[in-house]
């Protein structure tokens, strides 16, 4: 039986009514699914809590997932297993983290609108967000259509951009909140990378622009400049008619596209709610090749 995607926006984004993800999918509903995110870019599943291993094994269907998703090097014992990213204010003892924790400070920037994980060389494909405990008020996540972007762009600048990269480090959008305590050992184990700020889909061919606020500057270019016209695309990718908010139940899902959308999370009394969510994050096949390429 097909699937059945109800748009959220005229532009992306759709919700996939009749899809249970505890139950076991077949590989024709999951061929279904597979196109239904290339079209709609971002993908709304609601249902039970799933399982951290349910929630892996469904997201290692589109791609491996990165082997290693911890930046900060707390010593503190992780609340959850390691094929995960801990999107939650909680602490190793699940309570709310304090003002002072270092991991409550880092996650801020998950505020500002990036792209995950473009500050590594291996950029990543999907994220599947899972939410086990939302917050009553605040904490929502919003997306960013950047091939809608893209597309409104004038022509001129369209060619402006079409061969630029800009370097992406983590540090970079710590540093706009005011972050900079990295250890040595963070710093070495993610420097700087360049993309292409323009990114073409591999299955659709749709143009897209790839930002995030992890970009420092255009290679070649003087910083300011470079970071000037970064600053002035992501306003322009992020006005209200390229963007989609969503607010979570307990058991949604949602994936989204990296290479073609940005998103970010919105704020919520950190002190007094809790918020529980599980990230998956999918490696793009397409530059595991090209960082196998560049170290042969
Ligand atoms: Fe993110």
């Amino acid at each position: 039986m097909p699937i059945n995607v109800k748009p959220l926006h005229p532009m992306f984004v759709g919700e996939v009514q009749d899809v249970d993800l505890s139950k076991p999918l077949s590989d024709e509903t999951f061929a279904e699914i597979q196109a239904a995110i290339d079209t709609s870019a971002v993908l709304v599943f609601h249902g039970p809590k799933l399982s951290e291993d349910e929630q892996a094994a469904f997201a290692e269907r589109f791609g491996p997932l990165y082997a290693d998703n911890r930046i900060l090097k707390t010593g503190l014992k992780d609340r959850i297993g390691p094929k995960l990213v801990d999107i939650s204010n909680l602490n190793e003892n699940d309570e709310t983290m304090d003002r002072a924790d270092r991991r409550r400070i880092f996650g801020l920037a998950n505020r500002l609108w990036h792209t995950d994980a473009s500050f590594k060389k291996v950029t990543a494909k999907y994220s599947l967000l899972h939410a086990h405990t939302v917050a009553p008020e605040g904490g929502e996540t919003q997306y960013a259509d950047m091939r809608a972007a893209y597309d409104a762009l004038p022509q001129k600048m369209k060619d402006r951009i079409a061969d630029l990269e800009a370097e992406h480090c983590i540090a970079t959008s710590r540093e706009k909140l005011g972050f900079t305590e990295f250890s040595d050992e963070e710093k070495n184990t993610l420097p700087p990378v360049r993309h292409g700020l323009v990114r073409t889909h591999p299955v659709t061919g749709r143009k897209a622009l790839y930002l995030a606020s992890h970009a420092s500057h255009v290679v070649g270019w003087p910083v300011p400049e470079g970071r000037m016209l970064i600053h002035d695309l992501m306003e322009h990718a992020t006005q209200p008619q390229f963007v989609h908010t969503h607010t979570w139940q307990v058991g949604d899902l949602v994936i989204w596209d990296n290479r073609c959308t940005m998103h970010r999370a919105r704020p919520f009394d950190l002190d007094t709610y809790r918020r529980d969510m599980r990230r998956a994050t999918v490696m793009d096949p397409d530059y595991m090749d090209a960082a196998v390429q560049k170290t042969a």
